[in-house]
C-alpha cells in the first residue's frame, strides 16, 4: 500500500476527492425516511430505523467509512453469494449447476416455486441458497459434523472479510428457525422433487442455512468482502487468495442478474453494478477491479431492498460512470 502510494498508483488516485462525494451522497440519503424495518422476527423488528452506514474498500486497500459502520447486523441474504462462492470454489461450476439454475425467478425471494427442470431458479433466492447449503453439507467434506461445517463456513466468510469483524447472532438464529414455515416448506418441496444430493439430512441443511443468515458483520468488514470479490478473489487487506477468478465471475454474474430480489432487472438497468441485499438492510456492491461497498440501513422498500441503500447506488452512478455498460 505504502509503495503504491509513493508511486501514485492507486486505482482511485484522488481518494479524498472521491470520498467527499460519498459523504454528500450519505447525507442526501440520510434524509430518506421511506420504508419499513423487517418485522418477521423480533430481533430485526427492534432495529433502529435511523441506523445508516456506508463503507468502502478499494482493491488496493484504501478505506473510507461514514455513519454506523461498526454496529453489527446479520448477513441474512447477503450470505447467499458467499455460500454460493464456497460451493463453486470447492465443487466447480458444473457440479453446482447440476442442482441450481442461473435464471432470475421473476418472483419473490421466498416463493414456493422451482424452474421447469424442477431446480431452484438461482442461488440468490431462498430455495437456491438452501440447496447450496445442502451441497456445502453433503458434497464438501461430508464427514464433517454440522458443528465443524459451521466453523468451516464461518472461517471462509472471515477470510473473505480479511479477518475483520464477523460473528454469530444466536437469538436471530433461534428466531429464524422458529419463524421458518416458508423455508421449511421450500425445503420439503425440494426434497419431494429430489433436488438434493443423496444422503442430504434436511434438518442439518436447514440449520446451516439459518446459521448463514445469522452470521453477523458490519459495514466495514462487509466492504472488505465486497472488495475481495472486486479484486478477483484476492483479499486486498491480507492479500490472501480466497477465491478463484472463475468462481468470482460466476458469483458476480448472478449478483448482477438476481441479487436485488424482484428489482434485479431494474437495478441492473439503472445501476448496472453486481449487488446483493439482505432483509437486515445491508447491501453489498461490487465494482469489479475498483472497489467493494457496503451500505446498511434497516428500512426496506416493498420488494425487500434497503431504501437508503438503493438510493445511494443511484446517486453513485448518477455522478460516476460505474455502470458496466
Ligand atoms: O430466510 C429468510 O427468509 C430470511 N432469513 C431472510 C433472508 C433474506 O434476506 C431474503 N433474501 N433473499
Amino acid at each position: 500500500l505504502i509503495s503504491r502510494a509513493f508511486r501514485h498508483q492507486f486505482i482511485i488516485p484522488d481518494f479524498p476527492g472521491f470520498t467527499k462525494h460519498i459523504e454528500d451522497f450519505y447525507w442526501k440519503c440520510k434524509s430518506n425516511i421511506e420504508g419499513k424495518v423487517a418485522a418477521y422476527i423480533p430481533q430485526l423488528a427492534h432495529m433502529n430505523s435511523e441506523y445508516w452506514g456506508v463503507s468502502i474498500c478499494t482493491i488496493d486497500g484504501q478505506r473510507f467509512s461514514i455513519g454506523d459502520t461498526t454496529i453489527p447486523f446479520t448477513l441474512q441474504s447477503c450470505s447467499k453469494p458467499l455460500t454460493y462462492a464456497i460451493a463453486l470454489e470447492k465443487l466447480g461450476q458444473e457440479v453446482v449447476h447440476k442442482y441450481v439454475g442461473q435464471e432470475p425467478s421473476g418472483r419473490n425471494f421466498n416463493e414456493l416455486v422451482l424452474d421447469h427442470n424442477k431446480k431452484p431458479h438461482n442461488p440468490m433466492i431462498n430455495a437456491g441458497a438452501i440447496l447450496v447449503c445442502s451441497l456445502l453439507k453433503s458434497l464438501i467434506k461430508p464427514e464433517m459434523t454440522l458443528a465443524e461445517k459451521f466453523d468451516f463456513t464461518m472461517n471462509y466468510f472471515k477470510k473473505l472479510a480479511g479477518g475483520e469483524s464477523l460473528g454469530f447472532n444466536n437469538a436471530v438464529f433461534l428466531s429464524e428457525r422458529e419463524a421458518a414455515d416458508r423455508n421449511y416448506a421450500l425445503g420439503f418441496y425440494m426434497r419431494e422433487h429430489k433436488c438434493y444430493p443423496e444422503k442430504t439430512n434436511l434438518r442439518e441443511c436447514m440449520d446451516l442455512y439459518f446459521q448463514c443468515c445469522s452470521m453477523e458483520a458490519n459495514c466495514e468488514s462487509m466492504s472488505v468482502m465486497a472488495a475481495t470479490l472486486a479484486n478477483g478473489g484476492i483479499c486486498p487487506i491480507t492479500e490472501e487468495k480466497v477465491l478463484r477468478p472463475d468462481s468470482v465471475r460466476d458469483v458476480l454474474s448472478l449478483m448482477h442478474s438476481c441479487g436485488m430480489y424482484d428489482y434485479s432487472g431494474q437495478f441492473a438497468f439503472k445501476v448496472g453494478i453486481p449487488a446483493k441485499s439482505g432483509v437486515s438492510g445491508s447491501l453489498l456492491m461490487v465494482i469489479p477491479n475498483v472497489m467493494g461497498i457496503c451500505t446498511w440501513s434497516p428500512p426496506l422498500d416493498m420488494l425487500g431492498n434497503s431504501c437508503r441503500g438503493v438510493q445511494f447506488c443511484e446517486e453513485l452512478v448518477g455522478e460516476f460512470n460505474f455502470h458496466r455498460y
